[in-house]
């Protein structure tokens, strides 16, 4: 196996999942990124640089989660390089529900990918989607992180699958100071939700699918859920006051992802933001992670 000489970037976006209604299956890759660079080495060592997010907290070691995508990239291609360089340029707030753990599996993923002469047809987008998936134990992220736009992910036994979509929408993200661990949002979730709520749900999801695309008048009621985030509300009581503030007045909003990020469909919302909270208007990214 030849690597590739010299460093290689690779961009990769933030993403908002479920979006409302779609939990665990609907994603929206966003024009804000991380970059990051790497140089395979001729001796053995692992040198980490990190920048922007997270750069006070991530580990400077293999337990990195771009080293860890790269590694098991790696070994799915047959062979781990002698040494690594690597330069993290993050601009995804960590543990916000933008994705930031999702960009660090699929940009890692793809650069090692780009490192290793000729590996396209060894790992291509299907395969690598799917270890990303496996990576990051969630679809809806990863495959908008990898595929851009507006993506539909599911899991058929262990495969993981991904219908993407075009979409114009422009969002608002009002982002918290403090983050709150996907871990601890999804502890907060029942084993059983009401049949009511399951069937509103999955009329909701088949509407903002539409209303994302061609019905953008829909929005409001497409972006109804009765599964997840009230469920969430203790964990983030601002942003869900944040959250039923915004609807109450027909603007279409959601918890990005696992939260406590809130989302709105919507432009000319930014003096909503509030204090201490930062504010991002944001387009839909349309190309996901991509070498530079
Ligand atoms: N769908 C996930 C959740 C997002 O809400 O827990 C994080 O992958």
């Amino acid at each position: 196996m030849t690597f590739v000489k010299g460093p290689v970037t690779v961009r990769t976006p933030a993403s908002s999942a479920n979006l409302g209604p779609g939990f665990d299956a609907l994603g929206l890759a966003l024009t804000l990124y991380d970059e990051i660079t790497a140089e395979v080495l001729d001796e053995p060592g692992l040198e980490i640089e990190v920048s922007g997010e997270g750069a006070r907290d991530v580990p400077r070691t293999s337990d990195h989660l771009v080293v860890t995508a790269m590694t098991a990239t790696f070994d799915l291609l047959g062979e781990r390089p002698p040494g690594l360089r690597l330069e993290c340029a993050n601009a995804i707030p960590h543990g916000r529900g933008l994705g930031s753990s999702a960009a660090a599996i699929v940009g890692g993923i793809v650069l090692a990918r780009a490192l290793v002469e000729g590996s396209d047809a060894r790992l291509d987008d299907r395969a690598a989607f799917q270890l990303a998936v496996d990576l990051e134990g969630h679809p809806d992220n990863v495959a908008a992180a990898m595929f851009g736009g507006l993506t539909i992910a599911w899991i058929d036994g262990a495969a993981a699958e991904v219908q993407r979509l075009d979409t114009s929408v422009q969002v608002t993200a009002f982002v918290p100071s403090e983050a709150v661990s996907t871990e601890k949002a999804r502890g907060l979730l029942p084993e059983t939700v009401p049949h009511r709520d399951a069937a509103v749900n999955a009329g909701r999801a088949a509407l903002l699918v539409a209303a994302l695309t061609v019905a953008p008048e829909r929005l409001i009621w497409a972006t109804e859920d009765r599964i997840h985030q009230t469920y969430r509300a203790d964990a983030m009581p601002e942003s869900y006051k944040l959250l039923r503030q915004l609807r109450v007045e027909g603007i279409p909003t959601i918890i990005s992802g696992a939260g406590p990020t809130v989302l709105s469909f919507a432009r000319g919302v930014a003096d909503r933001v509030p204090q201490g909270w930062s504010v991002l208007e944001l387009d839909v990214d349309t190309e996901g992670a991509r070498t530079l």
